[in-house]
């Protein structure tokens, strides 16, 4: 069982020298978890084992899937978004999205004509076809744009978290700008929420609609983390992909969201409420 066995995860070494103003931190070379710890990291897709590369393939087809999806999920909210800065921010998320899903197929295209084939089908995908439940749902409402970036872009986090440092050099490197570029969708998500609890239809929608807003997200964002017991995450672990099982990644982002939720005066249904995925 995954939970009965938890890796210990070390963490990455401190900079060695001191960093000056605008100056970078020295990249980790080697392995720091998984079945091959110490050992150079794959810094090529050429290097890459047979198992390892069917995994990053799917891994950053479900990425680039999900940045594309949110896109067309947010569009309709560039003109519309209650107040000048939210559309400016939405403007700002979309663009973000867009890099991201890019950043994601450029690691495909490492691949070669597999990777290349792979990102054309993503480019045909419309709302309603996308891998994730989550992505497949419309935002109804402006309490459903911050219901969304809240829970949703948060796991986004959580998955992004998982890949930093991992043993495939290009995939941790490109997740520093990704992981603050997604800081700021996800503090903008609880802002909404917060100033619809507060203002109510002064500002957007009503405290009942971020309620039920948060009943129909929250369950979409824990199923996101997938099974409980998958083989799939338990061998991204050995391979030095990831760093938690779902199970243990899901714990810790009901852990944080829960006191957020509370805050602001918004309760969160059961873990087990209408959820899909278990
Ligand atoms: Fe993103
Ligand atoms: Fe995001």
């Amino acid at each position: 069982m995954d939970r009965a066995t938890p890796t210990e995860i070390p963490r990455p070494p401190a900079p060695s020298k001191p960093l000056k103003e605008g100056g970078t931190i020295e990249p980790v070379r080697e392995i720091l978890w998984g079945s091959s710890a110490g050992v150079r990291k794959l810094e090529t897709a050429e290097e890459v084992p047979p198992e390892m590369r069917k995994l990053i393939v799917k891994l950053m087809v479900v990425q680039a899937d999900t940045e594309f999806a949110s896109i067309q999920q947010h569009r309709p909210w560039l003109d519309r978004a209650p107040t000048l800065e939210d559309r400016w921010i939405e403007a700002r998320i979309v663009a973000d999205e867009a890099r991201h899903g890019l950043q994601a197929c450029r690691i495909l295209r490492d691949f070669g004509e597999e990777g290349q084939g792979l990102i054309d089908e993503l480019l045909t995908k419309r709302e309603g076809e996308h891998k994730l439940d989550a992505f497949n749902m419309t935002f109804d409402r402006w309490a459903d744009v911050g219901a969304f970036t809240c829970f949703v872009d948060r796991v986004g986090v959580y998955q992004l978290r998982a890949f930093q440092e991992c043993s495939y050099g290009p995939l941790a490197r490109a997740m520093p700008l990704m992981l603050s570029e997604e800081q700021l969708h996800l503090n903008f998500g609880y802002s909404v929420l917060k100033r619809i609890v507060k203002d109510g239809p002064k500002y957007a929608d009503s405290r009942e609609a971020a309620q039920s807003a948060v009943q129909r997200w929250y369950p979409r964002a824990l199923d996101m983390f997938g099974h409980s017991n998958s083989e799939t995450s338990r061998r991204a672990i050995e391979m030095g992909l990831k760093r938690w099982t779902n199970e243990e990644a899901r714990a810790r982002y009901i852990q944080e969201i829960t006191p957020l939720m509370r805050s602001i005066g918004l309760e969160l249904p059961p873990a087990d409420f209408d959820r899909h995925v278990l």
